[in-house]
Order: C-alpha cells, then structure tokens, then sequence
C-alpha cells in the first residue's frame, strides 16, 4: 500500500464529511498490519459539542473492529487547508492512547502538501494511565 493511495482514501472519506454547520470537511486514513485500511470523517450535530473529528471517527472504527495501537501503521488526515492539517486539542489525546509510537502520521491537505509526524510530536508531556499510577 503507498502513501498516496492511502491519501486518497482520505479524501474520499472527506468527502463523506458531514459538516452541515462549519462546512469544513476532514478526512482520516489508517492503514492497518494486516493491509486493512479503515476510514473516517468529521460529524457534526446541531448541538455542536457532540460532533466527532475526523480522526477519532477513524480510531473509534477501528477500535471497534477489534485492531489496537500496534496494529496502525500509517495514519493519514486530510483537509482543504492552507498549509497541512493541524489536529485539535482533543483529537491528539486521543491518537496519543491510541496508536503506537512508531505510528507514522502524515498530515497533509489538497495540494498534497505533507509532513509525517509521530504521536510524541503531536503531543508532547501529554497525560497517559500512567500518570494515574504513584
Ligand atoms: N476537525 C476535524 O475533524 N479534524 C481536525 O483535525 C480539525 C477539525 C473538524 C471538527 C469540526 O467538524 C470541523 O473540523 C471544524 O472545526
């Protein structure tokens, strides 16, 4: 699996976006060990504090298929950006639980502008279970 046909699985999801209120369409890849690639896009609620992000939608489906951090190898998310996606607050809590450190991330948006960052890079001192544990 290349990176570019992992990209546009992406987009695809992007496409599938549902973003009645900010009108700003994401879209996640994760290319799992087994050849797998599941997808996710942003969902949005009219009481907009439920709506979902792209990655997390994505992380969410594959957790539910039963895969688990060692299982992604790649994580794409895609947005019609400027410069490369930046991944919000929350959503790099999440993808800091959720894939492994040697998960390759790449951000990058329509003009296939890219940059491959690990979770660590995202989200530096970040809380983990560990840090639950005296
Ligand atoms: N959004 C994502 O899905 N992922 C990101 O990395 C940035 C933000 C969504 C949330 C909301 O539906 C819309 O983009 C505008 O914030």
């Amino acid at each position: 699996m290349n990176n570019e046909k992992l990209i546009k699985k992406a987009i695809t999801a992007m496409n599938n976006a549902y973003t009645p209120y900010s009108r700003f369409n994401v879209g996640c890849s994760l290319l799992m060990k087994d050849g797998n690639i599941i997808t996710g896009a942003n969902i949005e609620n009219a009481s907009y504090g439920l709506s979902n992000c792209a990655e997390r939608s994505a992380l969410f489906a594959a957790y539910s298929q039963g895969y688990r951090k060692d299982d992604i190898e790649v994580m794409v998310v895609v947005g019609d950006t400027k410069e490369v996606i930046s991944p919000c607050g929350a959503c790099r809590q999440v993808i800091n639980e959720l894939v492994n450190d040697k998960t390759k991330i790449i951000l990058t948006n329509l003009e296939n502008k890219q940059m491959v960052v690990d979770k660590k890079t995202l989200l530096p001192f970040g809380f983990t279970n560990s840090d639950m544990q005296k």
